[in-house]
């Protein structure tokens, strides 16, 4: 989404600046063009010369002296997308929210004609003082996009709003903001990850998924305008912003929070890995060696099959099921599109998937099967987001 987009990267005097350079190495990977423009301040904390080993294309500082450009403020942000002022200073608020343009940022910014979104980062003082939430309010209606700020410990040893966003935060925000809206509020109910059953308080069966690719399709979707329930198995995976989500543990205890939530939803993606069976006879207390000669017997129960439960009720919405199979791959998938019946069954090969952060699936249905390169597990969410959004719309 932000591949081959033109941005502009203001930087200006907060100690956030070295975020900045993080900023930039995350949004050149993602594929933009960025140029660096920053106050003479900001680089009392970061050389222009960071900017540039990192990939900014140029890094502006100056009005004058500036022999590649006639007029560096003008063309700083001629056919850019987007100018990003991060961090934003509560000075250069002040100075955008009044039109003075009396350096090459506060200038650039009056100048350009590309949205301009800020990430304040202050002391929670200048935060909260009226003068700045005034200027931020104007900003607002001015149209600027305002992202964050956090609250947290600050430099300056206080606590509380006004921290800029993380890097990474930015640019979900902005992935966002670049994103075709192809699922405008439509709710989306999500399953991702291992389910764990227990066999005694400190011992269980799960299995090898990662979440990476269920929270992927839940960014996706919410990027794509979507309004996303995400119920998560045990993983580590940070939740995607804006997505609402509850954690579970056991199979049932997935099957009773789906059950639970599926009526508010239009589309439901069944990504989990979830276990088809349970310990019947889970011991209440550590099961431990040496007391008995037997050794321990497990009796298993069936879980219920979630996905298959979802699209067999009356007022079903859309499903999507995913099938790791370790062989006949498409045999398989089909087989489950009937079984279940489901209209799209995404498939892939267990040693292909796992744990990994790319993949290599095929979109199995009734009639048909897509097999798409192979692609990182962002991408493929992006691709399902695009196919369901045919189907549903
Ligand atoms: O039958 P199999 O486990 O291979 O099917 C995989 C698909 O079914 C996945 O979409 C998975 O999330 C879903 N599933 C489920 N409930 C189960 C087992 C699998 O929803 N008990």
């Amino acid at each position: 989404m932000l591949s081959g987009q033109k941005i502009v990267l203001g930087v200006t005097g907060s100690i956030a600046a070295y975020k900045s350079c993080e900023l930039l190495r995350l949004l050149t990977k993602k594929g933009a063009v960025c140029s660096v423009i920053m106050t003479e301040s900001a680089q009392r904390f970061v050389t222009p010369l960071t900017f540039k080993a990192l990939g900014a294309k140029e890094v502006i500082t100056s009005d004058w002296n500036d022999p590649e450009h006639t007029i560096p403020h003008i063309d700083a942000t001629r056919d850019a997308a987007l100018f990003l002022v991060a961090p934003a200073t509560a000075n250069i608020l002040a100075k955008a929210a009044q039109g003075i343009a009396d350096d090459v940022m506060s200038a650039a910014i009056l100048a350009r004609r590309c949205p301009v979104a800020f990430a304040p980062a202050m002391n929670i003082n200048m935060w909260q003082n009226q003068a700045t939430q005034r200027n931020v309010k104007q900003l607002m209606q001015d149209g600027a996009i305002i992202l964050g700020p956090a609250a947290g410990e600050q430099a300056c040893g206080d606590m509380g709003s006004g921290r800029m966003l993380e890097p990474t935060e930015i640019i979900e925000l902005l992935e966002g903001a670049f994103s075709p809206r192809v699922l405008d509020r439509c709710r989306v109910l999500i399953t991702a990850g291992p389910t764990f059953e227990p066999i005694d308080p400190v011992r269980g069966i799960t299995n090898l998924s990662s979440g990476k690719q269920g929270f992927a399709i839940a960014k996706a979707c919410a990027l794509a305008g979507a309004e996303v329930t995400l119920v998560a198995g045990r993983t580590h995976l940070k939740t995607p912003a804006g997505v609402r989500r509850i954690d579970v543990t056991t199979a049932y205890e997935m099957y009773r929070a789906v059950m639970n939530e599926v009526s508010r939803h239009e589309v439901f993606i069944s990504v989990a890995a979830v276990a088809d069976w349970r310990i019947a006879n889970p011991a209440t207390h550590k099961i431990k060696k040496g007391y008995t000669s037997d050794t321990p017997e497990l009796i298993f129960e069936e879980n219920p099959d979630i996905l298959a439960s979802v699209a067999s009720l009356e007022n079903a919405p859309y499903c999507v099921g995913f099938a790791a199979e370790t062989d006949n791959l498409i045999d398989n998938a089909r087989a489950k599109v009937y079984r279940k019946r489901v209209p799209l069954i995404v498939a892939n090969l267990v040693q292909d998937a796992l744990g990994q952060d790319s993949n290599t699936v095929v979109f199995v249905e009734r009639d048909q099967a897509t097999p798409l390169a192979r692609a990182s597990k962002e991408q493929i969410a992006q691709a399902l987001v695009a196919k369901i959004a045919q189907e549903v719309n």
